[in-house]
């Protein structure tokens, strides 16, 4: 099925590959003077890792620990704030929940002055880029991405939106001894969702109660937010809740595939912390 839609053009800016629809380079070069505040929360990660799950998960944190009705809808990426919309995130209330899925160098410099914690999710590549493959195809504003194999090596190249999952990861390696940067995987979420819960509310300053945190990863697991999505993300729901587990790529990669993902991720992230942390 043919769908109508702009042709998408990618673009560098300062070395690394951006959308020209989703990360315009007018909202870029505005954020270089967006000033950051100390008890902003900001939620960083490559495309497809887990982002919006991860926003649930924050909103209801936050509700939990300061009273305040959790706000179900699209995800607050400052890349997609136009120069005007970003003037006005001065009136938001602190603590202001802001995300990203910038390549660090790219953050506005502020947020590293003024120490704002950073919680940062990563995902073994394979399952993110199949899920980055299906969510260009289902996505009415992107170009289709079809064929998988033309796309899967423009993401081994860096090709894509957001650039290559790669830089972003050696980047992050660099800074996985920041007090303020907590590097947490869409797999270890999978695994213990509401230890997952607790360690991002310590990490940000909203201790919870058991019975808060509990509450907080039944109402986030996959089925519970796909049900959900209607109301939270409209009718892009299906796109951004498409499957939700560990290892669909065997659904995709050919043998040949895997074997040249694996000695990428060997030669970029093998002996890392980061590789480690991520059990690839
Ligand atoms: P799949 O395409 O593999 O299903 P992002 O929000 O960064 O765009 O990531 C989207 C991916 O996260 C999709 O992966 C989506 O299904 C998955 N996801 C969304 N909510 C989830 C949840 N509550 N639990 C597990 N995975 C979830």
């Amino acid at each position: 099925a043919s769908k109508m839609k702009d042709e998408d053009k990618l673009y560098k800016y300062e070395g690394i590959i951006y959308s020209s629809i989703m990360s315009p380079v007018e909202n870029l070069e505005a954020l270089k003077g967006m000033d950051a505040r100390e008890d902003d929360k900001m939620l960083v990660a490559y495309p497809k890792c887990g982002f919006n799950w991860m926003v649930a998960v924050v909103r209801k944190i936050m509700s939990a620990s300061t009273g305040k009705k959790v706000v179900n809808d699209m995800p607050p990426l400052i890349e997609f704030f136009s120069p005007e919309i970003q003037k006005t995130l001065v009136q938001m209330p602190s603590p202001r929940f802001l995300g990203t899925h910038l390549h660090p160098d790219n953050i506005p410099a502020s947020f590293t002055a003024k120490k704002v914690k950073m919680v940062v999710i990563f995902r073994n590549p394979k399952d993110t880029v199949v899920s980055f493959f299906h969510f260009m195809n289902k996505n009415p504003v992107l170009p289709s991405a079809e064929p998988w194999d033309k796309f899967f090596s423009d993401f081994m190249t860096g090709q894509v939106p957001w650039g290559s999952y790669f830089d972003h990861a050696l980047a992050w390696e660099k800074l996985m001894d920041d007090p303020n940067v907590k590097i947490m995987t869409y797999e270890e979420m999978k695994e213990n969702l509401p230890e997952g819960v607790r360690m991002i509310a310590e990490f940000y300053g909203f201790p919870l109660t058991e019975e808060q945190i509990k509450t907080i990863a039944e109402e986030s697991t996959f089925n519970a937010m796909k049900e959900s999505s209607q109301s939270s993300h409209g009718n892009l729901g299906n796109v951004f809740f498409r499957k939700g587990e560990v290892g669909d790529w065997k659904n995709h990669f050919s043998e040949a595939q895997s074997k040249q993902m694996d000695e990428e991720f060997q030669k970029k992230l093998g002996g890392t912390k980061l590789g480690a942390k991520m059990k690839y």
